[in-house]
């Protein structure tokens, strides 16, 4: 007859010696000392040490002393208190041991290709590869538990403490516009036809709204063809809300509630409320960034006054064709970055041009006899400035002797991303980023329109549903939309926006994107109809969830929290995904496959 577990592993504790258990696992580790065997045995709560010898224990100890790291046994035996000098206080069950009467084998298993019991360092391909073990191993074992964890607490606050009601959403539906490529998926039995997967629920959460749903939400797979990062994966997962009847305040008051009940869930902290606000605007002009980490200074400044009619032209030019020079003020850096670093072919020069940087001037700080700022280094630039004007920059950039003044010259979106990213980049070098902050802030006040200069239109930069703050309604393009972003130590851990909900008004920004009303129509004529029968205002969020829980489990890579993830090359190395199909598959499906090279790249 099967012995039924009586507990987990890792649940065993000093109240439970002298009692007789079953327990089920895998050989963590064996080890024989002196004619004794012990085995740690494993399973989803932890690990227990399992005692075998050939006097207490004789029907178990043969098979003990055969079993392998990795085999899948049953144990039952006594639990009894270990002696003194083995007690160990680090793990839970580190006061008793288990004096196994009987070891059943389940199942054998091969040497790993890595080990489980360890943390060691493996190559990632590896790891993707046989991911059913590496989710064995502690950190990866411990995420997705925690991960779990995560999505309870928020599926609890929301269903019992906000009466939100969670709603599933088409997976096959037609192509949102979110930004990205979509994925497409061939319909067989409507010849030549496609449904693209969802980049978001968006306009199925509307529809929600519409029906009176009134408080939707969603843990909701979202699909991204997209150029992929660490913090990027072509199927994700959102937590998506939508609400109706709230004002932009009232969505942020209740998102900061969520959070703030999260935080301290999960990570025992209390956050502060209500999170700081910065709009758009200040974001970039002094962070460079949209999500700025704001952990630390080293915030940029415009210093285009003082080069306005500087002789030198690089800047003076610049300034003329309209685009902006910036100062990335570095304190003490005078000392710690050196001109070889900075020169052409210099490795932070070779970091910005890939961003689009033409050059990386510089200016060091050093003091004069009175001990007072003094600008110092490329001539023509220095020259290029007047006593009046080398004053007013020091002023501006607040420049103490020991400093390093970095510039930036271009147009003004590009000139943000480079010095935004140096930003980055030397606040890790130079160890002003304290890893125990969190630094949780609304991005809020968006343009509604953003110029695509590829296809020389404007593009919405949240998407086309978001609604203009009301009193920009009758100037859309240069209108300021009811959008928000919740950045999180420089990650965009979300977005939103309060929507439109009136035809009109989504016309009338469909037509600013550039769609004819025949095109609007076509993609989107269902949901300009149901605006039609009585819409509420309304409006919602949606939460990267992999990127909170990467963020709340201290991990670099969104990887590391998702269990099957994919590749940088959008592959599954385990099952290997993408993979060619059949021509019989194709033929019922009327496509052809042509692709440009017959070869699969290795991931
Ligand atoms: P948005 O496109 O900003 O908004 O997406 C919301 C959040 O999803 C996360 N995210 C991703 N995470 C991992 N991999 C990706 N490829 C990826 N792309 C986005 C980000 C982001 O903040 N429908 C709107 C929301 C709304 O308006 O309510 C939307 O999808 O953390």
């Amino acid at each position: 007859m099967k012995l039924m577990r009586t507990h987990y592993c890792g649940a065993l504790r000093e109240e439970h010696t002298e009692t007789t258990v079953t327990l089920y696992g895998w050989v963590d580790r064996r080890r024989d000392h002196g004619g004794v065997v012990f085995l740690d045995l494993r399973d989803r709560t932890g690990i227990v040490q399992v005692v075998s010898d050939p006097v207490k224990t004789p029907h178990s100890f043969e098979l003990a002393g055969n079993v392998r790291s990795e085999y899948v046994i049953r144990v039952t035996g006594r639990v009894l208190r270990r002696p003194e000098y083995s007690l160990n206080s680090r793990i839970g069950t580190g006061f008793v041991e288990v004096y196994c009467d009987e070891l059943e084998l389940l199942n054998a298993a091969k040497t790993p290709p890595f080990l489980i019991a360890e943390e060691e360092e493996v190559d990632e391909k590896l790891r993707l590869r046989y991911r059913y073990l590496d989710l064995r191993r502690p950190r990866l074992s411990h995420n997705l538990k925690e991960r779990h964890r995560i999505i309870q607490t928020l599926r609890r606050y929301l269903e019992d403490q906000a009466g939100f009601v969670e709603v599933e959403t088409p997976i096959l539906t037609k192509s949102t516009p979110e930004g990205a490529r979509d994925y497409l998926v061939p319909s067989r039995v409507n010849p030549g036809e496609f449904y693209a997967l969802p980049q978001s629920p968006q306009i199925f959460k509307q529809l929600l709204m519409v029906s009176g749903i009134d408080r939707y939400y969603q843990v909701a797979r979202c699909f991204r063809d997209e150029d992929l990062r660490a913090d990027r994966q072509p199927e994700f997962t959102q937590l998506d809300m939508e609400m109706s009847f709230l004002s932009q305040e009232e969505v942020l008051d209740l998102n900061e509630k969520l959070m703030a009940h999260l935080f301290k869930e999960i990570k025992g902290v209390d956050i502060p409320l209500p999170f700081p606000r910065l709009s758009y605007k200040e974001a970039m002009e002094r962070y460079g960034s949209d999500k700025p980490d704001t952990r630390f200074g080293l915030e940029l400044v415009d210093i285009s006054e003082t080069f306005v009619d500087s002789s030198f032209k690089v800047f003076a030019s610049t300034i003329a064709g309209g685009g902006v020079v910036k100062c990335l003020p570095i304190p003490g850096g005078d000392e710690k970055i050196s001109n070889v670093r900075l020169k052409p072919g210099g490795e932070l020069f070779t970091f910005v041009s890939q961003f689009g940087a033409k050059g990386l001037a510089f200016l060091r700080v050093r003091a004069d006899e009175q001990g007072a700022p003094k600008l110092d280094g490329i001539g023509a630039l220095l020259d290029g400035l007047s006593e009046e004007k080398r004053a007013r920059l020091i002023e501006l950039t607040q420049a103490k002797p020991g400093d390093l003044l970095l510039f930036g010259a271009g147009p003004v979106a590009t000139v943000h991303d480079y010095l935004g990213r140096l930003r980055l980049k030397l606040g890790a070098e130079l160890g002003l980023i304290d890893p125990e902050k969190i630094n949780l802030l609304w991005v809020v006040d968006f343009p509604m329109f953003e110029w695509n200069a590829e296809e020389k239109r404007l593009e919405a930069l949240h998407h086309p549903f978001t609604a203009p703050r009301v009193e920009d309604a009758d100037h859309l393009k240069e209108a300021l939309a009811q959008a928000y972003d919740l950045v999180w130590n420089g990650v965009e851990v979300g977005g939103g926006s309060i929507r439109i909900y009136q035809r009109a008004l989504q016309e009338a920004v469909f037509e600013t994107i550039g769609l004819t009303q025949e095109q609007a129509h076509d993609k989107f004529g269902f949901l300009l109809e149901a605006f039609e029968y009585g819409t509420p205002p309304h409006g919602g969020i949606a939460y990267g969830l992999d990127r909170l829980i990467m963020l709340m489990l201290g991990e670099d890579s969104i990887r590391d929290v998702i269990a099957f993830p994919k590749t940088q090359r959008a592959q599954d190395l385990m099952c290997d995904a993408p993979s060619s199909v059949d021509k019989k598959q194709l033929d019922e499906l009327y496509i052809k496959s042509i692709p440009p090279i017959p070869i699969k790249p290795s991931a």
